[in-house]
């Protein structure tokens, strides 16, 4: 089996990774581009909304009680924590999400993500693609929870204070070892005027879409938006270049 294509969705909190990140998803799927593992990275999980599934739980409350409760009869410590992490995966039509939530206590996912990197990786097998809603931070990659991922991409918005979190952003990928050629940015909310100047490639940019803010004001899932909304054919383009990366990688 080949190894799924891991593409992560980073950048500064409101960017509009989880925007993106659904939208892109939808994509994928659209294209054939499936099954698709989709993880919600950050800690205030919100790709379940953007995308309109349910979240039983997430891999914080999963593991606090997976690692601390008593263990069904029958069952052995290591196939109680697979069960529940396969509980919480949730499924839908062409693709599986799994939310990160937090991390117990001290801020620490220490030794028991040692056994849930084992199960994701376990999982991955079957994926075509993983998709990472990040958080703000690295957490995750720098950890290792999360690892080597083939695209990297950077959101920002098109002004010169977002451009500085997106040089630091590129700055601490590389240092936890990612090779520049894998990193790519994406300009979100894009209103036609020149972005600021930065030395990544543009991948993408995505232009300033009403639909999107009507989705969210009504809540309903993003993926909703009428298909030819301007920013749904973006992430369309994009969905088919991250493709192309991916197959130049494989
Ligand atoms: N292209 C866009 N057009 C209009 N609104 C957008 C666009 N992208 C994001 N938004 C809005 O910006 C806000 C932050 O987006 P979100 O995807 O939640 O960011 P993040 O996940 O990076 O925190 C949301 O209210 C979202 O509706
Ligand atoms: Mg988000």
């Amino acid at each position: 089996m080949t190894r799924p294509c891991t593409v992560v969705i980073s950048g500064k909190g409101g960017t509009g990774k989880t925007t993106i990140a659904s939208l892109l998803i939808d994509a994928l799927i659209a294209a054939g581009e499936r099954p698709i593992l989709a993880v919600d990275a950050d800690p205030n999980a919100n790709l379940h909304e953007a995308l309109g599934v349910a979240l039983a739980e997430t891999l914080g409350s999963m593991r606090e009680e997976a690692f601390t409760k008593n263990i069904p009869p029958g069952m052995d410590r290591t196939g109680y924590i697979k069960y529940r992490f396969r509980r919480a995966l949730a499924e839908a039509e062409g693709y599986d999400l799994l939310a990160m939530g937090r991390p117990e206590g001290s801020g620490c996912y220490c030794f028991p993500n040692a056994l849930l990197t084992e199960c994701i990786e376990t999982l991955e097998r079957d994926y075509r693609f993983v998709i990472v809603d990040s958080e703000a931070g690295m957490e995750h990659i720098a950890r290792g929870t999360i690892k080597d991922p083939e695209v990297l991409l950077i959101v920002s918005d098109p002004g010169a204070r977002g451009m500085r979190t997106v040089g630091r952003i590129r700055d601490l990928a590389e240092s936890l070892g990612l090779s520049r050629d894998r990193i790519f940015l994406v300009v979100n909310r894009d209103r036609g005027d020149a972005a600021e100047k930065s030395d990544l490639p543009l991948i993408a940019r995505i232009p300033e879409d009403p639909a999107i803010g009507e989705a969210d004001l009504a809540a309903t899932p993003i993926v909703g938006i009428p298909q030819e909304s301007p920013a749904r054919a973006a992430v369309r383009d994009l969905s088919a270049r991250i493709v192309k990366e991916c197959a130049r990688r494989g």
